[in-house]
């Protein structure tokens, strides 16, 4: 805990994994970045120190933030197992993938065959591991869920079994695509409550997201 006012250390991690088959293919998802820079952008304003974990993005990173980037959820893991013990906040927006493949070729893979199967096991959990890590000592721990169904009742799984301070759900569906700069539909949810959102800007949210890492951080 620290003294109102006083700047604070935040991780953010934020974008997509790649878990690459080959030199050139890879498999990836359609997170774009966007909230985890404007949380760090905005959270620079307000004179925290900032470190951005990125996955690849087409984002300008934000001024006054120290930015590393990663590509496979294994390198993620690696970087914010570094960056922990610095941090008195971590906030994952990072979209993981879970599963990567087997085996990564070294050479291309060629298309002389009539089908190709491809083994994937699972990447860890990073926020997980945190979470289990970090009972006892204070730092507090945001995390992000983008659900296709039963919003709630699977962000409310989430926020317990990865020991989280509170999540931040979104929904997704065909009408409602909550990638890039799109306002969207959610809720923050934390053990006590839900508060939900309709239309929200990322950047009003960001700003949400960081009052409350504030409240939770500084002694009242
Ligand atoms: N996360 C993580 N490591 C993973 C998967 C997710 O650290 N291997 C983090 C994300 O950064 C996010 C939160 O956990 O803050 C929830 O991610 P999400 O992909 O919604 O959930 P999963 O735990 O992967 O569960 P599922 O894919 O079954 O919904």
């Amino acid at each position: 805990m620290k003294k109102k006012g006083r700047q604070l250390k935040i991780l953010i991690t934020a974008g997509p994994t790649r878990e690459y088959l080959d030199p050139v293919r890879f498999i990836s998802n359609a997170s774009s970045g966007t909230i985890g820079y404007l949380l760090a952008e905005q959270a620079a304003k307000r004179r925290h120190k900032i470190v951005l974990l990125s996955g690849p993005t087409c984002l300008r990173r934000p001024a006054k933030v120290k930015c590393v980037t990663f590509e496979s959820a294994r390198q993620l893991k690696a970087e914010v197992d570094r960056y922990f013990n610095w941090a008195d906040c971590v906030i994952a927006a990072a979209a993981v993938g879970d599963f990567r493949p087997n085996n990564i070729s070294r050479q291309k893979l060629k298309k002389n065959r009539n089908n190709l199967t491809l083994k994937l096991v699972k990447n860890p959990d990073i926020l997980k591991a945190l979470g289990e890590k970090n009972r006892g000592k204070n730092k507090a721990l945001v995390g992000f869920a983008l659900e296709t169904n039963s919003l709630y009742r699977n962000a409310r799984l989430k926020l317990k079994s990865k020991y989280l301070d509170f999540i931040v759900a979104t929904k997704l569906s065909s009408k409602q695509l909550p990638f890039g700069d799109r306002p969207i539909n959610g809720a923050i949810i934390s053990r006590s409550c839900i508060d939900k959102f309709r239309r929200m800007s990322k950047t009003r949210l960001a700003r949400i997201i960081l009052d409350r890492v504030e409240n939770l951080c500084y002694i009242l």
